[in-house]
């Protein structure tokens, strides 16, 4: 049975999965004008803070930014693994840039930064993208603003991107960490979603999948923003869950009081 829904909406294929091109993400307004920031941002090698709830929407901005910015003038490195210590955060620092590992943190640390001076060299910039920072150890929070000093300080050779929950930037003021809070000059948070962007979003993914037709009522439209609220990851798995139940029923299109019954199984598993 399982994916019998695609053919009973006409879908050629799963349209709430993560599996989404780079270039096929939803951009709203508000998500394009940010990704024109960070790009802008990233042309005058800045750095950035972007935080936001979970779902809300953050790795798919990154994902957007780096569709947007061009190869061959930017080296764009993601690290998500972020609960290690001080050694072993640079030790996947070189990895993802392909550098050998050195032994000790400072060896580390010397190499990528000697590896950033030489794409500087190739008119390339790096850019560390930071996901999960908010999970970032202490010893590699104090550690990082050094890795933007180049040339006593005055040459900007790197992008440094921390992406978090909100509570990173709140952990950024405190007085320990304001050496690097002070050299992310451009600091973005995502807000939460309206219902017109709930609206929008199902739309457009059921759209990019061949939809030629609303599948979801107004009402349950509006049930499914309120119960989702700005996580789109809790929206992708209540819509893929009625579009479901609506197939298994027959139903060509979901309504209010299907999306009740789902939302009060879900609320039954829980308790
Ligand atoms: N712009 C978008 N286009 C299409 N789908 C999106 C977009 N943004 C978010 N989504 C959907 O929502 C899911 C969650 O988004 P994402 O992983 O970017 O959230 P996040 O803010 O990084 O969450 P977390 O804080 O938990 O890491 C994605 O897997 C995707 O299915
Ligand atoms: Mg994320």
């Amino acid at each position: 049975m399982s994916f019998d829904y695609l053919a009973h909406f006409g879908l050629s294929n799963h349209p709430f999965s993560k599996d989404v091109g780079d270039a096929e993400l939803w951009m709203p307004p508000s998500k394009q004008s940010l990704l024109e920031d960070l790009t802008d941002a990233m042309h005058v090698r800045g750095s950035a803070l972007l935080t936001g709830e979970p779902g809300v929407g953050k790795t798919c901005v990154l994902r957007a930014l780096r569709n947007a910015l061009t190869p061959t003038n930017f080296r764009l490195v993601y690290c998500q693994n972020t609960t290690v210590g001080r050694r072993d955060f640079y030790r996947h620092l070189c990895l993802a840039l392909g550098l050998p590992r050195a032994a000790t943190a400072g060896d580390l640390f010397l190499t990528v930064s000697t590896h950033v001076e030489q794409l500087a060299g190739e008119k390339v910039c790096p850019v560390f993208l930071v996901d999960e920072a908010h999970l970032l150890h202490q010893d590699t929070l104090d550690h990082l603003h050094i890795l933007l000093n180049y040339h006593w300080d005055s040459k900007p050779l790197l992008s440094l991107v921390l992406i978090g929950l909100p509570e990173l930037e709140e952990r950024l003021r405190l007085r320990r960490n304001r050496s690097l809070y002070s050299r992310l000059h451009y600091r973005f948070a995502i807000g939460a979603l309206v219902p017109d962007d709930t609206n929008d979003y199902i739309r457009s993914r059921l759209a990019r999948v061949g939809s030629t037709r609303d599948i979801f009522s107004a009402d349950a439209l509006a049930m499914l923003h309120e119960a989702a609220g700005s996580s789109l990851r809790d929206t992708d798995r209540i819509a893929t869950a009625a579009l479901r139940t609506a197939a298994r029923r027959k139903k060509k299109l979901v309504e209010r009081d299907l999306l009740t019954r789902i939302l009060q199984a879900e609320a039954e598993e829980r308790s």
